[in-house]
């Protein structure tokens, strides 16, 4: 009877570590009818749960807790964020966006994107390899400020090069440096502004948290200000590589002129 009882004892204990309910192992990808976009975060948080797993009808309070709850965002950002979001929905005046509106083109959604083609080729919703190969060709092991412009540069180069439609507006080249402050940020060290590259190539690749290479929801909460100043620090090496019309001409404040109108 003790041997059987230990032998209880442990299959209850296995099973107590291998069934958790913990968002962050509860992944599963979109099922038929859900709808995914071209933010691979968002796709991601959907795919954990922390959004509504449809895809659909996010509301502020919806964006709110997911980006509290999956990397530590304050209200703040998410706000800011949101109001970007609902902006997408075709149906004005509107409380939710589901994450196919994200990708309306040249609303928020633009070209020169590190991991979908241009709207003019295809579909710029979705993870595309050949131009994520191309992005990541660029990254060190460790992707910084530094090789993280080089890839957007690159991109850019490229998409210009093949795409006879192509086009940045002003808001489309502040996202496409926001998006690489923000990636890094994230999945990396917001104060070094660098993160190991197989976390960003795991996240795009299978829109799912990098937990199994060691990430974990950051403990320092993300704040508009850190956003904000990390967007410019990408900003500053990004004029010095392009002959910025738009950056260029407006200099380094830009980011809180986008924000505050
Ligand atoms: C695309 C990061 C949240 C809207 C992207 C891309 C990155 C990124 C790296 C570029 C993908 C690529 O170039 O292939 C993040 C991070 C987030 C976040 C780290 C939060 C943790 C959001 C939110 C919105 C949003 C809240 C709502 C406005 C978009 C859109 C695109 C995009 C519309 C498509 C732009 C394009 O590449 O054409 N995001 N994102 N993202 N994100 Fe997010
Ligand atoms: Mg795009």
């Amino acid at each position: 009877l003790a041997a059987f009882l230990s032998l209880a004892a442990a299959v209850v204990a296995v099973n107590a570590c291998v069934s958790n309910d913990d968002p962050f192992e509860q992944w599963h990808g979109p099922k038929a009818g859900d709808v995914r976009g071209p933010c691979p975060f968002l796709n991601t948080f959907a795919n954990h749960g922390f959004l509504p797993r449809s895809g659909k009808y996010i509301t502020h309070k919806d964006l709110a807790d997911g980006l509290l709850n999956a990397v530590n965002f304050d209200a703040n950002i998410s706000a800011f964020l949101f109001d970007f979001a609902v902006s997408t929905n075709p149906e004005p005046n509107s409380t939710w966006f589901s994450l196919d509106h994200l990708s309306r083109h040249n609303v928020l959604e633009h070209d020169a994107s590190l991991s979908r083609v241009d709207a003019f080729h295809g579909h710029a919703d979705i993870f595309n390899q050949e131009a994520f190969d191309e992005t990541r060709s660029h990254w060190g092991d460790i992707v910084d400020v530094q090789s993280g412009v080089s890839a957007i540069v690159a991109r850019m180069k490229t998409c210009k090069s093949t795409n006879p439609q192509y086009s940045i507006s002003q808001l489309g080249e502040a996202f496409i440096l926001g998006e690489t402050a923000a990636f890094i940020s994230i999945l990396g060290d917001f104060q070094t502004i660098t993160v190991d590259k197989r976390r960003v190539e795991y996240l795009f690749q299978n829109e799912r948290l990098p937990t199994t290479l060691g990430w974990k929801r950051p403990e320092t909460q993300f704040t508009t200000d850190i956003l904000i100043g990390n967007l410019q620090t990408v900003a500053v090496e990004y004029r010095k590589r392009l002959n910025s019309t738009v950056l260029g001409k407006r200099g380094e404040g830009y980011a809180e002129r986008l924000m505050h109108g």
